[in-house]
């Protein structure tokens, strides 16, 4: 079977971990986030636990931390099919060793206005246990506070608040145009409009993958 793999790529906040768990599920195929691999790394306490202080400053983590644990999932069995990368890659190094070690059918850029971001970033609530996101307005739990998926309780990202949201935002105009044009370059990037609402954004997204696996 030929594989899909489908690269999200888009400003803070989005909406990747939110399209991206969809086109996981349509396409049947695994939903890798680099920003929850080392969350998850962070939380074990592993080795590349240090990754935090970066992500506390709103600062992008050392290739060479995010390539061994990139490459290391790429490997794992699941991806035999394809995956839906979201978070990598951030620059152009890091589109240049994707390239080396897959080869990545389409990249979809959401695109989306600062104000928007902004309001998706202040709002966003993640469950404790089982990492399912909310938004106050936009995606709310049927109880304030309360995972609808499991019933732990919702917190809001350390590096959700105004100061770290800056410098991520800065982090990512830096590098925003190079890979665009990198992917563009190559005939596969998608823009998308991701100032929609979730759903219109998602009806935008499966028309591109319709036409891909047709
Ligand atoms: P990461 O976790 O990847 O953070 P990010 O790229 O800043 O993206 P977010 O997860 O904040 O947002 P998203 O686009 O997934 O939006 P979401 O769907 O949640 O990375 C965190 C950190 O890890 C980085 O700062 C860096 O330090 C490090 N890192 C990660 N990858 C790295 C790499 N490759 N290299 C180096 N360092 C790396 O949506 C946001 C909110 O909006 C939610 O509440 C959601 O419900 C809501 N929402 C979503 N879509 C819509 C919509 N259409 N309308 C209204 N609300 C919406």
């Amino acid at each position: 079977m030929e594989m899909k793999n489908i690269v999200v790529i888009g400003p803070p906040g989005a909406g990747k971990g939110t399209q991206s768990e969809r086109i996981s599920e349509r396409l049947g195929v695994p939903h890798i986030s680099t920003g929850d691999m080392l969350r998850e790394h962070r939380d074990l306490k592993t080795e590349h636990g240090k990754a935090r202080e970066y992500m506390e400053r709103g600062d992008l983590v050392p290739d060479k931390i995010m390539y061994r644990i990139l490459d290391h999932r790429l490997k794992k069995d699941d991806t035999e099919k394809g995956f839906v990368l979201d978070g990598f890659p951030r620059d152009i190094s890091q589109a240049k060793h994707l390239e080396c070690i897959e080869k990545i059918d389409i990249v979809i850029s959401l695109e989306v206005e600062k104000k928007n971001i902004l309001k998706r970033l202040t709002g966003r609530r993640i469950c404790e246990n089982c990492g399912e996101t909310f938004h106050l307005n936009y995606k709310p739990p049927e109880k304030e506070g309360v995972c609808t998926k499991c019933g732990s309780d919702l917190l809001q990202r350390e590096d959700d608040k105004k100061e770290v949201i800056k410098q991520r935002l800065k982090k990512y105009r830096e590098k925003k145009l190079p890979i665009k044009n990198f992917y563009e370059k190559k005939g596969v990037l998608r823009k998308v409009d991701g100032n929609k609402d979730i759903e219109s954004v998602w009806n935008e997204i499966s028309v591109i993958l319709e036409e891909f696996i047709k």
